[in-house]
């Protein structure tokens, strides 16, 4: 992901007051900021088992992948600064996705097709096991191309050299292919079909479509174009780091990105430029028409289905052959400003790796936090099952509230009350911020107070709220971060998602990450997931609560509730 129109710096430097440049893209390029300012104040919104360097901006999650056992991420990463700018792929190694070995940046601008920047791209694992990076160069011109990059050492496991192609860019706009110069990146791992081509598309726009545009290659170093896209969506702007995989119909493995076959359905998601929400739908994969057509009823749109309801960008999912899993990353965003920012020395985060599979239903998919992080798990707590009635917070004591991880599923006596859904709250995000934590339901709200100050005076909500529709219950899951922190200078949207549960015969869980300044939490087993980044000023390490609540008028079964401490991860 990310800009374009640097080349205009000279002109719009006459203008620049503030040394902030608004770019048509994602991010505010801050020039007079671009230098680390090494604090040596307390640090209580670093994160301890979430990944992110030492210091400065990440973005974007870059070409992740396994080689010789070992687990690889790429990010997108500006080594002299808190805010975006000066872009190359910083480079950590893992062998369980939870601990991490820094190396030295894998690739930075030393090519004419890449002098501006190294931007997001994927890995391809070709025949015989060798990676290959497409991403993402910024030529002289500013124009975004696609480059090709190759491990120097196929015997170092940790592949910390890597050499580029000497014939980049390998697909670049023309004017014969009437590709937007500033609107054409992050290409995807690319597929190998029967025919034994290559494939690979690239994220752009034609005015106001999206489009994934589609290459096709015999070699991996020569490219021609596709004449048609792989897919587009009117009204969706610039599709920013797609990803196209399949999913199995049945059961929770993953499966290889070039797998066809009967049992298999395709995923294609986007990140959308305009909101910077992503969406994703399941659908069906022609691989001699070389279409993909989103299956009936599926939204293609940022209406649509999501990994996630609250903060999460660019993310990028690979298939991890040594434990046959699809293993989805994301980019977690601050919600502070870019002064709190430079003050504290570094911005941005990634999420907790989530293993993802295709629901049951087959509607949408599934995502669990990997089983890795549960090595973290220390100091189990565990609450005997208990009705919560109205008004009713009962503390959970003994975990480290500012670093845990929450599991606790609700079972719901009585349906009579609930609460009636109108026709008009089609929009969950929209009904949270209207009926957020503290305004009082039937059925809920009921959930989890976090990263908590003892009397309240600051904590994230994340509950249900359950409504009677046509026919059957209806499921909200919202995070409130209204009332997060006292400090007023951070975005304290509301998030919310509708959750595809049935409350009568299925009990509700929520899970909940907590880690400083982020609150990651999964509804109804992974169905649907939403992220908030906060910032407390009292709730800050050993001054964290985290209570169950009930503010609804209806009593409620807690069952099953368990919490740990989580200790911190090896990262920097
Ligand atoms: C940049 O644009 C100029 C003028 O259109 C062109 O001559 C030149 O080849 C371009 N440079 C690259 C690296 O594409
Ligand atoms: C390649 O990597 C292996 C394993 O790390 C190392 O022993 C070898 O010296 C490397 N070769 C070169 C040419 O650097
Ligand atoms: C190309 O993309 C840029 C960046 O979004 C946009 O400003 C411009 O209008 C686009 N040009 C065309 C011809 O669509
Ligand atoms: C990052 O967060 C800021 C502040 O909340 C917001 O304005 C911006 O749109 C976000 N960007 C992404 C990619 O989420
Ligand atoms: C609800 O909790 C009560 C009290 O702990 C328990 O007796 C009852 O069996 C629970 N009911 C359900 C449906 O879990
Ligand atoms: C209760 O929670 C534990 C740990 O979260 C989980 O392993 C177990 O399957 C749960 N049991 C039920 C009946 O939900």
């Amino acid at each position: 992901m990310a800009i374009s129109s640097l080349c205009l710096f000279l002109l719009f430097s006459l203008f620049l007051g503030q040394g902030v440049v608004e770019l048509e893209a994602s991010h505010h390029v801050y020039q007079n900021l671009q230098t680390s300012e090494s604090t040596s104040e307390s640090q209580p919104y670093r994160t301890g088992y979430h990944f992110q360097p030492p210091k400065n901006w990440m973005n974007d999650p870059n070409g992740p992948m396994i080689y010789k056992g070992i687990y690889h991420l790429f990010y997108q990463y500006n080594p002299k600064g808190a805010v975006w700018g000066n872009i190359v792929w910083a480079h950590s190694t893992s062998t369980d996705l939870i601990n991490w070995t820094p190396h030295d940046a894998a690739i930075y601008p030393s090519q004419k097709s890449d002098i501006n920047g190294c931007w997001s791209g994927s890995a391809t694992i070709l025949p015989g096991g060798k990676p290959a990076m497409l991403y993402t160069g910024i030529d002289p011109n500013n124009t975004q191309v696609q480059n090709l990059a190759v491990p120097k050492n196929l015997s170092d496991p940790h592949l910390i050299e890597w050499v580029k192609s000497p014939t980049n860019p390998l697909m670049a706009p023309t004017a014969m292919n009437q590709i937007n110069v500033s609107s054409f990146r992050d290409p995807t791992t690319a597929w190998l079909g029967p025919d034994k081509k290559w494939r690979v598309i690239i994220g752009s726009k034609i005015n106001h479509k999206g489009l994934a545009i589609l290459y096709t290659s015999k070699n991996f170093v020569k490219w021609t174009q596709a004449k048609h896209p792989l897919h587009s969506a009117e009204g969706t702007g610039m599709w920013e780091c797609p990803d196209f995989f399949p999913v199995a119909t049945r059961g929770v493995y993953g499966v290889e990105t070039s797998k066809l076959g009967s049992s298999i359905k395709h995923v294609l998601k986007v990140s959308l430029d305009d909101t910077k929400h992503e969406y994703y739908t399941i659908g069906t994969y022609n691989i001699f028409t070389d279409k993909y057509v989103p299956d009936k009823g599926q939204v293609d749109s940022d209406s649509g289905l999501r990994y996630d309801y609250g903060k999460f960008y660019a993310s990028k999912t690979f298939f991890d052959i040594l434990t046959q899993r699809r293993i989805l990353w994301g980019w977690i965003n601050e919600s502070s400003s870019v002064e709190h920012d430079i003050k504290k020395g570094w911005s941005g985060v990634q999420a907790i790796p989530r293993n993802i599979w295709l629901d049951k239903s087959g509607k949408q998919l599934i995502q669990w936090p990997i089983v890795e992080i549960e090595k973290l798990r220390v100091n189990q707590v565990k609450l005997p099952s208990k009705f919560l009635k109205a008004g009713s917070v009962v503390e959970v004591k003994g975990v480290t509230a500012s670093q845990a991880d929450i599991e606790a599923s609700f079972k719901i006596p009585g349906f009579e009350k609930a609460e009636v859904l109108d026709p008009s709250w089609t929009n969950p995000q929209l009904l949270c911020s209207q009926k957020g934590a503290s305004v009082k339901g039937a059925l809920g709200p009921f959930g989890f107070l976090v990263l908590s100050s003892k009397s309240l005076e600051e904590y994230t909500a994340v509950f249900f709220r359950i409504f009677k529709g046509h026919g059957k219950y209806v499921v909200l899951m919202c995070s409130d971060q209204s009332r997060s922190s006292l400090d007023a200078d951070n975005d304290k949207t509301t998030y919310g998602a509708f959750v595809d549960v049935d409350p009568v015969h299925e009990s509700l869980s929520l899970r909940s990450l907590i880690d400083h300044s982020i609150v990651e939490s999964f509804g109804g087993g992974g169905k649907a997931c939403i992220t908030a980044r906060v910032y407390p000023t009292l709730a800050i390490d050993h001054e964290a609560h985290l209570y169950a609540f009930n503010y609804g008028t209806e009593k409620i079964n807690l069952t099953n509730l368990s919490a740990w401490s989580l200790k911190k991860a090896q990262i920097s």
